[in-house]
Parts: structure tokens; C-alpha cells; sequence
């Protein structure tokens, strides 16, 4: 009698540790951050304990200088050449983007030739339609660098050469600047006529899942909306234009619509300032998209029905 009920309880928690069929994860980090940090490191466990799947942060250079100083384009070459090489993701794998981490995402989905399939994309705060005001540093030396940079001509060449989010600065009443010189979004969005590249847009269109979370009070991504692609209209900082009402998504550059037509776009809106996620919000919008079926219902047997725990 006693071994039965022994072996009633370890048996869930060997389907627990026993491998699963989940597909791996990465995730890329926000501005000023870096993988060696508690809280991104804190959350890649947490998910991964919570999905039963693999997470890797990914760190680019020098972790927080690299993150503001680096432009996106160099960043994001850099992580296509880390998932290239990187074993476990050849059947395919996630990414959860945090902040300015998403960029380097899409990037690494659109551009990265030969790199492994990205199955689900799980945003979170990202500058995705651009952002009018450069995020606040903060003290130290290299803020000393970064505010000095801020107030020179945000889209001359060595502006974008030396300050990372001045590739997705985007004053809507400068478009014509913004078009011409800044180097990083215009061409991750297919926003340049004549310069449109289909590849791009394929390569996105093939996401299973995206998922946009934005933050009820976020106060670094003006306008917030731009976590979902929404946007203020060419010309003018009103009205704030809701994604399926911005030319992006009517013209479909990126292949934002085909995806939200075929049901695998979730807009997301959950209460917090910037990247301020609560744990029942990532285990409500995140988690589900990095388990697999099958892990999920071993996790959930095996925890409430039969220990007794709650993880929630
Ligand atoms: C579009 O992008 C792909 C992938 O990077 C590239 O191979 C191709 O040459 C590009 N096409 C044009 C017309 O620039």
C-alpha cells in the first residue's frame, strides 16, 4: 500500500524532468540590459521552468554598452549567427523579444539567410512601428555619451552609426528624414517604396504565432501602441492610429495583415509600466506559446492533481 502511494507520486515527476518535445527558446533583451542581469535572467528560468522548455538569452558584445552604442543591424548579425550555430534550435525555436530586443528579432526572422524556422514570436513592449522619443539612460559614462549623441542630428550618419535606438526613432512630423537616412527600421518594415523587399515579408508571414504584448502604462514607447504596431499618421503626433489602420498593415508590407487574416496575430494589452509583466501574465500569454500540448498536461496533472501545488 505504502509503495503504491510512492510510486503515485514520483511517477508525475518523471514526466516532469523527462525531456519533452518542446521547441527550444531564445530571448533577446531591451536597451541598457544584458543577460547577466537578474531580472532577464530570472525571467528566461521562470519560463523555461513554467514551458518545460530550453530558454537561452542571447548576449550581444558588451551586454548593456553594446546594447545602446551597437547599430541594430550589426546586433541582430550577430544573433543570426548565434542561432545558426547554435545545435538545439536546428528543428526550429521561439523567441520572446523584450523591448528593443524585438527588433533584433525581426530582424534575425527576416534577414537571417539559411538560420534556423522561427515557429512563435512573443513581443513584448517593442518599438515595433517605431518610437518619438529616445528612451532615458540614466547616469554614468555612457549615458554621459548617449545624451551628448541624443542632441546631435539624430539621422545623420554618425548618429546611426554610434546610438542604437536612433535607428527606430521615428518623429512622425520628420518623415521624409526618417525615410531617407535612418537605417535600420524604414527597411526592417518595407517602408521605402521602390525598395520593398518580398523576402521580408514571406520570411514573417510564416510565423505560427504572434504575439504583441503592450503595457497599459507604459511610459518609454511613445506612443505605446507601437508594442502592436500601431502608430501616429505621417505628418502629425494625432491620432493615434490603431495597427489595421496604418499603411503598414492596409498595404500589408510586412505580411502583419496575412498573419492577423489567418488568426495568428494576438494583441495583448496587460496592466504595468514598460516590460512590467506579472507572473499570471506570463503564464497566461507567454508560457502557453513555448509548451507543447503534451508538457503542459504533464505539468498540470502532475501538479495539482496529484502534489497538491499550486504554480500559479
Ligand atoms: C531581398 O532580401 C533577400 C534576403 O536577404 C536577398 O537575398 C535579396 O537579394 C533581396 N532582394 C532585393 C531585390 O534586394
Amino acid at each position: 500500500m505504502r509503495r503504491a502511494v510512492a510510486a503515485l507520486v514520483l511517477l508525475p515527476l518523471l514526466a516532469v524532468a523527462a525531456p519533452t518535445s518542446a521547441l527550444p527558446f531564445i530571448v533577446l533583451h531591451g536597451i541598457g540590459d544584458q543577460c547577466a542581469n537578474h531580472g532577464v535572467s530570472q525571467f528566461t528560468q521562470l519560463l523555461a521552468e513554467w514551458s518545460g522548455s530550453d530558454g537561452h538569452c542571447l548576449e550581444i558584445g558588451r551586454g548593456t554598452w553594446d546594447s545602446w552604442v551597437m547599430p541594430l543591424q550589426q546586433q541582430a548579425d550577430i544573433i543570426c549567427n548565434k542561432v545558426k550555430e547554435m545545435e538545439q534550435l536546428r528543428g526550429g525555436y521561439n523567441i520572446v523579444g523584450l523591448s528593443q530586443g524585438n527588433l533584433i528579432g525581426r530582424a534575425v526572422v527576416e534577414y537571417c539567410d539559411d538560420g534556423p524556422p522561427v515557429k512563435n514570436f512573443i513581443s513584448l513592449g517593442g518599438p515595433h512601428a517605431g518610437t518619438a522619443s529616445v528612451p532615458l539612460c540614466g547616469s554614468g559614462i555612457l549615458c554621459i555619451i548617449v545624451d551628448a549623441l541624443i542632441k546631435l542630428e539624430i539621422y545623420s550618419d554618425y548618429v546611426q552609426e554610434h546610438l542604437a535606438p536612433s535607428g527606430y526613432l521615428k518623429i512622425p512630423t520628420d518623415m521624409s528624414d526618417y525615410l531617407k537616412s535612418c537605417r535600420f527600421l524604414p527597411k526592417l518594415n518595407n517602408e521605402i517604396p521602390g525598395e520593398r523587399n518580398a523576402t521580408y515579408k514571406e520570411r514573417f508571414s510564416r510565423l505560427e504565432n504572434l504575439i504583441l504584448i503592450m503595457f497599459q502604462n507604459d511610459a518609454v514607447l511613445i506612443p505605446r501602441e507601437t508594442a502592436w504596431f500601431g502608430y501616429y499618421p505621417d505628418g502629425a503626433f494625432d491620432p493615434i492610429l490603431p495597427p489595421q489602420k496604418t499603411k503598414l498593415y492596409e498595404e500589408d508590407w510586412i505580411g502583419l495583415k496575412a498573419l492577423d487574416e489567418a488568426g495568428r496575430v494576438k494583441f495583448v494589452s496587460v496592466a504595468g509600466g514598460h516590460l512590467g509583466i506579472s507572473k499570471g501574465d506570463m503564464k497566461k500569454h507567454i508560457v502557453p506559446y513555448l509548451a507543447d500540448k503534451s508538457s503542459k498536461k504533464m505539468l498540470q496533472w502532475s501538479t495539482s492533481d496529484v502534489l497538491g501545488v499550486d504554480l500559479a
